[in-house]
């Protein structure tokens, strides 16, 4: 499966113009000024680089992971700064540093969410947004896996984050388009060092 994903992926990336021109994803432009100026970053599931851009112009040195090294290639031919690695987070391999501050947009994978206190620094910051499963109402074939449950996405931070902001709805994505998702973020403030992720199924 990984690897159909990743030649889907690639031929995505390959086969279609502008990724160089598609614009952030407005949750992160509008709360950017919540994250640190400087430290390090990853972007998990990056794709062309949209985001991570982003970051690296706020200060951030950033890490950027993808399955397709097609965009990854994008990514570093816009940004020869980003550090960037082609690699299958569907059995997560990130480097094991300490971020101050991870994003995650449009790429679900609940054993990365419920391990995200491993990677976060004490004070980082995480940033998410992703589908829910309201979006079946108007894209059926959308898998259910890859799809957050009502209320699922704060689940994954307990008492050692505090919630900076939430939301789930129906928004209007870059392009115009109506969809149904899910945002969070959420700052890492650990009590203690036992116990500090709580799991899910
Ligand atoms: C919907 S795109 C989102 C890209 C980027 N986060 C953004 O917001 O522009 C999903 C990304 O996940 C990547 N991806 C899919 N399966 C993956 C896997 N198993 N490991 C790593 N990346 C994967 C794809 O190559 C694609 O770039």
């Amino acid at each position: 499966m990984p690897e159909e994903d990743a030649i889907r992926w690639n031929e995505r990336y390959r086969s279609k113009t502008g990724w160089e021109t598609k614009p952030p994803l407005r949750f992160l432009t509008e709360n950017i000024a919540i994250l640190p100026k400087n430290g390090l970053a990853l972007d998990i599931a990056m794709g062309a680089g949209r985001n991570a851009g982003v970051l690296l112009n706020h200060g951030l040195r950033v890490i950027g992971i993808d399955i397709s090294f097609e965009a990854v290639l994008l990514a570093k031919r816009q940004y020869p700064h980003l550090s960037a690695m082609v690699a299958d987070l569907a059995h997560p391999q990130i480097p094991p540093l300490q971020y101050d501050v991870i994003i995650n947009f449009y790429f679900l994978q609940r054993e990365l969410l419920n391990n995200l206190s491993h990677f976060t620094k004490p004070g980082g910051y995480v940033m998410i947004e992703t589908l829910t499963q309201k979006i079946r109402a108007i894209r059926p074939q959308t898998p259910e896996a890859y799809l957050l449950g009502e209320n699922e996405l704060p689940q994954y931070f307990n008492e050692n984050w505090r919630i900076v902001k939430y939301q789930e709805g129906w928004v209007q994505d870059e392009g115009g388009k109506q969809k149904a998702i899910a945002s969070i973020i959420a700052k890492y403030q650990p009590k203690g060092r036992k116990n500090d992720t709580k799991k899910r199924a």
